[in-house]
């Protein structure tokens, strides 16, 4: 029979056996799977565990300091945090194909976390107890999207699975891999991650550089986190965090409208709304949200960010579309 307490117990004692007494890394992305991870093995191998937060200028509003405050108040583990966002970009500049940006976003991943590895290393003065494991939040639906569960077609490269370079130095602990989301949650639970961690809504790895449509830039990625806040507090406020699986804000860089904004013509961006609702991500329906909702974000976007002179509206389930445009 399957309960948290006893997945739990297991995994524990997996990731006891995998890691010795080696050192690991974790990735923290603030989302609910690389918390979760980060947890479980913290529960397994205490102290030998460090995490990592990459700001790599991909990321929302606020989201850096929901990370500091929320997890590690709630679970006291060890964190660094490295600012890489202009490693990031220098490395995205010029490119627009989004196979390509998510593997570039995954490789410039790797190789923060193996600088940072080898400064944990130094700090600690602990050569005979080098980091050779990198702990990652993967999920079952990510593992078959990628091809590595079933053999199936890579649909895309999930820079914590596909795209990781050849020369990789550390060994994955994947705790999570055979889990599905709602499973998750409740192994979250069980130890003791908060509330507001566990049912935080998904969010990609690769961040705002896979909803910039077209090259990412600091200017472009300011532009959407704008406007993606301003759709996050709305749906927050309407109450509608639970209702739906998570709402993408895509900002389309390479297509632009005309306009009537203040006292003239216009010629902005459009912002996608791409509300879903979805159990495990792998199929998901586009969400009715409520049409005094759209006019508010509608109006606050438009009215809050110049840049942007129209808001769209995304009705298309998964399959035919995937829930990310990129
Ligand atoms: P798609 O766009 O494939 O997304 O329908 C399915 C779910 O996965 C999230 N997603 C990612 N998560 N790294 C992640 O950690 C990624 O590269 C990635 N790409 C998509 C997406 O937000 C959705 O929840």
């Amino acid at each position: 029979d399957w309960t948290p307490k006893a997945m739990v117990e297991e995994l524990v004692e997996q990731v006891r056996e995998q890691v010795g007494d080696d050192r690991a890394l974790c990735a923290l992305s603030g989302g609910v799977d690389s918390s979760v991870a980060a947890a479980l093995v913290q529960r397994a191998i205490g102290d030998q565990l460090t995490c990592v937060f990459v700001d790599h200028g991909l990321l929302r509003e606020g989201e850096a300091e929901q990370v500091k405050q929320d997890f590690v108040d709630a679970t006291g583990v060890d964190l660094v945090v490295v600012d890489a966002s202009a490693q990031f970009l220098g490395a995205l500049a010029g490119v627009s194909d989004p196979e390509e940006k998510r593997k570039i976003i995954g490789r410039e991943f790797i190789r923060v976390f193996e600088q940072a590895a080898r400064d944990i290393v130094l700090d600690r003065g602990d050569e005979e107890h080098p980091v050779k494991f990198l702990v990652q939040g993967t999920l079952y639906p990510d593992v078959v999207e990628s091809g590595g569960g079933t053999g199936a077609a890579n649909i895309k490269s999930h820079h914590n699975v596909g795209g990781l370079p050849d020369d990789l130095q550390f060994s994955l602990i994947e705790p999570l891999r055979l889990l599905f989301k709602d499973e998750v949650r409740q192994v979250g639970l069980e130890l003791g991650v908060p509330e507001q961690i566990v049912h935080r809504q998904p969010f990609p790895g690769p961040g705002l550089g896979i909803r910039v449509v077209g090259e990412v830039t600091k200017e472009r990625l300011d532009v959407l986190r704008a406007a993606d806040q301003i759709a996050r507090e709305e749906l927050s406020a309407a109450g509608l965090d639970r209702e739906i699986w998570q709402c993408p804000v895509v900002l389309l860089a390479d297509v632009r409208s005309v306009g009537v904004q203040g006292d003239g013509r216009t010629y902005g961006h459009p912002i996608v709304l791409r509300p879903v609702s979805s159990e495990d991500a792998m199929t998901a329906d586009w969400t009715r949200l409520p049409y005094d909702v759209l006019a508010r974000i509608s109006g606050r976007i438009t009215n809050e960010v110049p840049e942007v002179n129209r808001v769209t509206l995304d009705v298309t389930s998964k399959p035919p579309g995937t829930i990310e445009w990129e």
